[in-house]
This record gives C-alpha cells, structure tokens and sequence, in this order.
C-alpha cells in the first residue's frame, strides 16, 4: 500500500502564481476583448541576449555531429561555464571559489526547493515575512512547517516580518533557530541590505551555528555601492552561506533555464551525534542522484554571457527593466501612491490604499485598470496592505499601466 507524503495536503489548493494566472484567466473569460498588462509574475519580456542565441545555435550544431556531440554532461555543470561564473561572478569581488563549490542547475527556484533534501526535518526554519513563497511551501513538504493557522503562519516556521514600520530590514530571530532563508536584493519587496547589516546576519549565524540560504536571484539589479552582491563579500560567510543565482532574470532565461548553487567547502552542519559534516559533498550526491545536469546547449548559452559583448548586452536589458521601474517609482508617486524597491531590483512594492487588502486591490486593479499585479499578502501575512508590480514587462506597457493608475486613483 503507498502512503501519501501527508505534508503536501497541508498545502494551500495552488501555488501563489498559479492561483493567479487562474484569476486572470477567468477575467479574461469573463471580459473579452479588454486590454489586459501583466506585471504579476516576475517574467522577462525582451528576448535573450544575441551572444546566448549565437552560442546556442553553434552548440546545436554540435549536437547534429557524432563527432562534437554531448550525451550526459557532469551532473555538476561544465567546467567551462563554472569557470565563467568564477571568474565572471566571483574573482572581481574579491572572492576565491573552487570549481567543485559550484553546482549549475536548471535554476534557482529548483535549487531552493531542493535544498531541504540534505537537511534533517527537525531543523527549526526562519523566513522573512514577505517570502518567495518556495521557501516556505518546500519546507512544508519537507515537514518542518507545522501546522496551518488561521492568521496564514505555519506553527513550526520563525517568521522575521518586513514592512514599512522596520524599513523592510528583518530583525534578528528572538529564538533559537537552525536554519534562516534571506533574499536580498529582495523579491517581492524590491529592498535590500546593506554590507552591514548582512554582516550583522552572518557574525549572528556563526555565533549561533545558524545555516543562511541567500538567494541573490537578482544581484545583478544592484545600483548602490553598499549593497553586497553576494554573501562571500562578508567575512566568515564561507562557514555559513549557501548561495543561489539564476540566470532567469540576468539574461533572460526564465524559458531556457539554468541557475547555480554554491556550498562552500566550509560548511557544515550538526549530526544527531553532536558531529559536523560538510554539506558540500551531500548536495553533490543530491545532484548526482537526482539531477541529470541542465543542456549543454542551454549552457553554452549562459556562458556567453561572460564575454565582453555578453555583458553589454546583459547590461542593456538589466537597464531597461530598471528604467522601467523607475519609471513605475514615479508613475506610483504621481498617483499618490507609497513605493518601495525598484532602484536594486525589478520590484516595486506599494501600500495598497488605507482599508484595502491586498487581495482586493489586486481585483479592483485588474477590473479598473486592466493591470495584474501579485498581492503582497500571497507572499506571507506581513504582505498584507502591499502589492508587488514587476518591471519585467514591456516598457511602453509599464508607461501605460502607471498611466492608468493615475487615471484610476489620481
Ligand atoms: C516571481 O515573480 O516572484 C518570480 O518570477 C518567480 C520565480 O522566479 O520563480
């Protein structure tokens, strides 16, 4: 007889982007015809950068020979494209990684989800309160969750709330945790930390033998000079941090796929027995097991993105979804709206108006405007009163939906 994973029945019905893709649709149904812009989900319009295409189309033709064809590649990712990321990413910074510290992967989303594989279920998480919602969900499955209340927190989850009143800057858990997921630059609120005050997390998790998943997804968005892009420009971060990239929002790949993850040989967690052992070699293993590593061809394409030309043209998309954000800053202000984020991240998060929810402002948005946003309360209970707008849209639709909102609220 199987057994179900219960945990997954603990579940809410969908997942947040699901529920919402549902909703437009419906409206869509419900309102033929009408002109609808999409800055929900956070999802790239401009095509991918011309050297990735280029690369993508020499490793097809790769693929059409026996002579230069590439069955199973390494589980880990090719050495060419971790030697890119190293020393692309990486050396500029200041920061030394080995080869065999960085996991390439079919993206971040996956690799957060799965992280939970190779740590004991009786780890105690903390989140920030708004979160990507995967954290949360895949620790759900993975058991440590708890139970369900009615205020929309999980019993077993440390929940660190983020809002206008702390500046969206998590305070330090107030009890003992194991395991803390950060995000910074930060989806859904577009803010970040600064060196300091991620130094302020990283001197706490080694003082209290607390493991960080940083999720940098969007450090490339970074404007300002006293937001680190990764958490290897702390110090002693190396025995704390496992880091996320993506390749999704930097170049385009949120179709294509690829993403890595990076465990420092340094670190380690506790056994039942009171020993340590280094989570280097267990997420290999993870990997190896289940992972077959992602195409060649789609990393051929994330490699060039490292040479020169790659990066120019990476940096002219990056400030394009950063005009329009800024564009979407003004648009709000001009509506009289407050707005966060938007200047390191394509986010911009806004209160909604005083006594409407989240939920509800994202339907009178969607029926008065024509604009899908993601209501701040899909993201945790801090999200309440705040909608997120993504500026990954096209920009004259970003001119257009500020311009209706101001029509609407102005
Ligand atoms: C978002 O809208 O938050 C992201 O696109 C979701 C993701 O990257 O998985």
């Amino acid at each position: 007889m199987a057994l179900v994973n219960e945990q997954f029945l603990k579940l809410p019905g969908s997942y947040l982007f699901a529920d919402i893709a549902r909703k437009v649709a419906a409206y869509r149904e419900a309102h033929p015809g009408r002109d609808i812009i999409r800055l929900g989900i956070g999802d790239v319009t401009l095509p991918l950068p011309q050297v990735s295409i280029e690369a993508m189309h020499r490793a097809v033709d790769e693929m059409a020979d026996s002579r230069t064809f590439h069955g199973y590649g390494p589980e880990q990712g090719y050495g060419f494209l971790i030697e890119a990321i190293i020393r692309g990413d990486y050396e500029p910074r200041g920061i030394s990684l080995k080869p065999g510290e960085v996991f390439v992967s079919d993206g971040a989303k996956s690799d957060t989800g799965n992280i939970g594989d190779i740590l004991s279920r009786d780890n105690v998480v903390a989140v920030t309160d708004p979160v990507y919602p995967v954290y949360v969900d895949s620790n759900v499955m993975g058991g440590r969750a708890g139970e369900l209340g009615g205020d929309g927190r999980w019993s077993g989850l440390c929940y660190l709330p983020c809002t206008a009143d702390n500046a969206f800057v998590p305070a330090l858990p107030d009890r003992k945790v194991d395991v803390v997921y950060l995000c910074y630059p930060n989806n859904p609120t577009g803010t970040t930390l600064t060196r300091g005050q991620l130094k302020q997390w990283v001197d706490y998790a080694l003082a209290n033998d607390v493991l960080i998943m940083f999720d940098s997804a969007y450090e490339a968005f970074i404007s300002e000079d006293d937001v680190p892009h990764s958490i290897y420009e702390i110090e002693g971060a190396r025995r704390c941090a496992i880091e996320f990239r993506s390749f999704s929002k930097t170049a385009g790949f949120t179709g294509v796929r690829c993403g890595y993850t990076v465990v420092p040989e340094e670190v380690t967690a506790r056994l039942a027995d009171g020993t340590r052992a280094a989570l280097n070699p267990l997420w290999n293993r993870r990997q190896c097991t289940k992972f077959n590593g992602a195409s060649y061809i789609t990393q051929r394409g994330a490699e060039a993105i490292y040479t020169p030309e790659g990066r120019r043209q990476v940096r002219e998309h990056i400030d394009y979804y950063m005009a329009n954000a800024r564009a979407m800053r003004e648009g709000l202000k001009a509506a009289g709206i407050e707005a966060w984020g938007g200047v390191n991240a394509p986010y911009v998060w806004l209160k909604t108006p005083a006594g409407v929810g989240s939920w509800q402002f994202f339907e009178q948005m969607l029926d008065r405007a024509g604009v899908v946003s993601t209501p701040g309360a899909g993201f945790g209970p801090s999200g309440e009163g705040y909608i997120r707008l993504s500026a990954f849209g096209k920009q004259e639709d970003c001119r257009e939906a500020m311009a209706r909102l101001r029509r609407w609220l102005g």
